[in-house]
């Protein structure tokens, strides 16, 4: 069974990004963020529609945190290390398994500029490293062309397709499920 410790909070770098700790301050850009009909169009979540729902999910982040269960980093700019411009996560940590799940999101105006590429082989790089996974999996709806491109740019591999398996918003939808094992991670450096 994995044996994962968040503290001290693992805070990486990559080039231009600092992934660090979320904290209540984040709240309204949180909101900002998970309110936005573009970044939340393939989520499979509602949309917030207050700022204490953003606070909840601060409160709920950091319980998954303290109980070594989830890791959720705020992205920021490293010239802008206060502003959160989006979130990137390992949850769903199935540790009798060594496999957790990845999901990421940011403000569309930091869009197709790589920065979900740079910070993705980062926390690749600590959850195979650092955190010893065996694999990560990437749950998406295949609407989701820009994160497909993205899992698969960084070595995930399509293994799973679930048909209608997902109901949201009144309708069945499909799941595709990608997957990358430690092995086939080319690698990165902390
Ligand atoms: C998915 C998301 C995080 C991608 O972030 P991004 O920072 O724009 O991605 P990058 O700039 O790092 O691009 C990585 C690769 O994906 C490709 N890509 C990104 N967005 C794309 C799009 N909309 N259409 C086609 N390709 C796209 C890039 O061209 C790049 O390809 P390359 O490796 O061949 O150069 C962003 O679109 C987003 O926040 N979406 C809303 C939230 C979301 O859906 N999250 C995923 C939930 S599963």
């Amino acid at each position: 069974m994995l044996d994962i410790n968040f503290t001290p909070f693992p805070q990486l770098s990559t080039e231009r990004l600092l992934l660090r700790k979320l904290i209540d301050e984040d709240a309204e850009q949180l909101f900002k963020l998970r309110s936005n009909p573009k970044v939340m169009k393939h989520i499979g979540k509602k949309p917030m529609t207050s700022i204490d729902e953003a606070k909840d999910f601060i409160k709920m982040i950091n319980g998954l945190l303290e109980e070594n269960s989830g890791i959720t980093w705020a992205m920021a700019l490293k010239e802008n290390p206060e502003k959160m411009i989006g979130t990137f996560g390992l949850w769903r940590i199935m540790k009798e398994h060594y496999r957790a799940e990845i999901g990421y999101m940011l403000f569309p105006e930091f869009w197709q500029k790589g920065l979900t590429k740079e910070a993705m082989v980062t926390v690749l790089t600590y959850g195979f490293q650092k955190l010893k996974l065996h694999s990560i999996e990437g749950r998406i709806t295949p609407l989701n062309t820009a994160s497909a491109k993205v899992l698969e740019g960084a070595g995930f591999v399509k293994e799973a397709y679930f048909k209608e398996d997902f109901f949201f918003n009144g309708q069945f939808e499909d799941t595709a499920i990608y997957s990358l094992l430690s092995r086939n991670f080319t690698g990165g450096s902390l």
